[in-house]
């Protein structure tokens, strides 16, 4: 796991305290600004300030004012708010909390990969280290990789790393010919084609909502393809009532929020737990989040250097996704 400051040895905590009220004393006393991804436990997005994509998320980052920006994601969300704010304090609540697709693009394998395409432009996306921001030239995410792409030249040849799913995605619907790196998503890969199959012969008018991080055959089965929160915007608008969720499950209760005469049914996975949520997302609870506040720890630090590499191609994504 990249730097993260030590982390505290806990003791318990007292069951009667209010943690919520605890929380917003503690945004208070710190200045702290709450960032929630939409994967988080409903306890969580309940008590934060933004709860959002990862675009959103790096966008309300980069703009805060805030003394503290607290992220309850996962590592390489906080760390892109560092990256954003060298002179704040990021916290997270569980340092632990990393991401398989991020983990699948090891810094070092992916620099001979780079070198053996030197003529090709690298376009990460965001679900990367800071090692990897820092060997790229563009970062997107899933909300703005599309309108990213589309802005490159024809004749540049491009590597995108490291989902080679929304890579996939990507190359269909622009036409481009990316090189993919062969990284994916523990989460997204796990939804089973044949039970969404079984669950639209059983709901005949559901629509399935999926994240572009999905596998190809089960991207064919959705009605629509787009981030967490462009699936969210979907199900708000649209006026069917059985909406079929292939993404982590968490991004359903704001959207039941939004349309509470809508059912929404999580996809299955291809076991028979229900395993389809993010584990490194859900390692965050409101009690870590807490201690994190009250202990200002663990926090994100960062290799100067590193950090102003890994900075460019943030800043060409926010320009770029105006
Ligand atoms: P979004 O940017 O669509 O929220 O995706 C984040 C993510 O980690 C998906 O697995
Ligand atoms: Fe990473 Fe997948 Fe979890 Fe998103 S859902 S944070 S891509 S492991």
């Amino acid at each position: 796991m990249p730097a993260v400051s030590p982390v505290l040895e806990h003791d318990a905590i007292d069951p009667s305290l209010d943690l919520f009220a605890e929380i917003e004393r503690l945004k208070t006393q710190l200045n702290a600004v709450l960032l929630a991804h939409y994967y988080q436990d409903p306890d969580i997005q309940d008590v934060a300030d933004h709860i959002a994509d990862s675009l959103k998320l790096a966008q309300v980052a980069a703009e805060t004012d805030a003394d503290v920006i607290v992220f309850a994601g996962v590592h390489f969300m906080a760390e892109t708010a560092k990256i954003l704010n060298p002179d704040k304090l990021v916290l997270m609540p569980d340092a632990q909390a990393g991401c398989s697709l991020a983990d699948s693009c090891p810094p070092r394998a992916f620099a001979e990969f780079r070198a053996q395409h030197p003529d090709h432009m690298v376009i990460s996306y965001i679900n990367c280290s800071a090692a990897i921001k820092a060997q790229s030239d563009i970062i997107v995410t899933s909300s703005n990789a599309e309108k990213i792409v589309r802005q490159v030249p024809e004749e540049q040849p491009i590597i995108f790393a490291p989902d080679r799913n929304l890579g996939a995605y990507l190359n269909r619907v622009t036409g481009r010919n990316m090189l993919l790196w062969n990284g994916s998503c523990i989460v997204h890969e796990m939804f089973s084609e044949k039970k969404i199959v079984q669950l639209k012969a059983r709901h005949p008018n559901a629509l399935v909502l999926a994240h572009p991080e999905c596998e190809p055959v089960v991207l064919e089965h959705a009605d629509h393809i787009g981030s967490t929160s462009s699936i969210r915007e979907f199900a708000r608008r649209t006026p069917v009532k059985e909406l079929i969720i292939a993404t982590e499950p968490g991004l359903i209760h704001l959207m039941q929020k939004d349309s509470p005469d809508k059912v929404f049914i999580p996809a299955p996975p291809t076991n028979t737990c229900a395993c389809n949520e993010c584990p490194h997302m859900k390692r965050n609870t409101l009690e870590k989040l807490y201690l994190c506040m009250r202990d200002r720890a663990p926090a994100i630090e960062l290799d100067e250097e590193l950090r102003q590499r890994a900075l460019l191609p943030i800043r060409r994504m926010l320009e770029m996704s105006r």
